[in-house]
């Protein structure tokens, strides 16, 4: 018989990936916090939703939204701020569709990389950028709050926004 986690890993339920929208914030906002990321008032992601240097994303699973996504565009590279799938609905390829959406936009946007910081210890998020293509190219020593490091990940897009390598030059 199949373990539950196997199963869910085989069985591929209906999603949505969609824009994030101001009725989503609450949800957003529940899902981050219970997955450790940094605290953000509630005045703060409704301005981010209206800034046109950031795009957020939600995906939607079983009529609700169990994952969420957050760029921040600078001129040349897109930044991952925020990215947490809810615990239930881990292991089921959420957070790699969120992921390639993500990039997807970033090269739609024409930008040439996209990057993001990991808690050194985030050993799902690392595996799971890794698998995406992003390529660990540096850290960031004591960059949280609590003293731990940040390793840079990035992902390098070619002139078609598709995602490349790191070490292209
Ligand atoms: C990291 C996170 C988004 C992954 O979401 P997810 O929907 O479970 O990920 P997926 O099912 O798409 O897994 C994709 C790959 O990620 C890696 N991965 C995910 N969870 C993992 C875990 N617990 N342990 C090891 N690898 C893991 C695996 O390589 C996996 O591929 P596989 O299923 O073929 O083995 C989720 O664990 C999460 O929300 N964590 C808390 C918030 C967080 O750490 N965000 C990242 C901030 S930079």
């Amino acid at each position: 018989m199949l373990s539950k986690r196997r199963y869910d890993r085989g069985v591929s339920e209906p999603f949505v990936l969609r824009p994030m929208m101001e009725a989503d914030l609450d949800t957003v906002e529940a899902i981050e916090e219970a997955s450790d990321l940094p605290r953000r008032s509630p005045e703060a992601r409704r301005e981010e939703l209206g800034d046109e240097r950031t795009r957020g994303v939600v995906l939607e699973a079983g009529g609700a939204v169990v994952g969420v996504g957050s760029l921040w565009l600078a001129p040349d590279a897109a930044h991952i701020t925020s990215l947490a799938v809810a615990g239930e609905a881990r292991r089921r390829g959420h957070g790699r569709r969120l992921v390639t959406a993500l990039v997807a936009l970033a090269g739609s946007l024409g930008l040439e990389a996209v990057t993001l910081e990991v808690r050194a210890s985030n050993g799902a998020a690392r595996a799971l950028y890794a698998g995406c293509g992003f390529e660990e190219v540096g850290e960031r020593r004591r960059y949280y709050a609590d003293g731990e490091d940040a390793v840079i990940m990035t992902l390098a897009l070619d002139d078609d926004g598709r995602a490349g390598s790191a070490a292209r030059g």
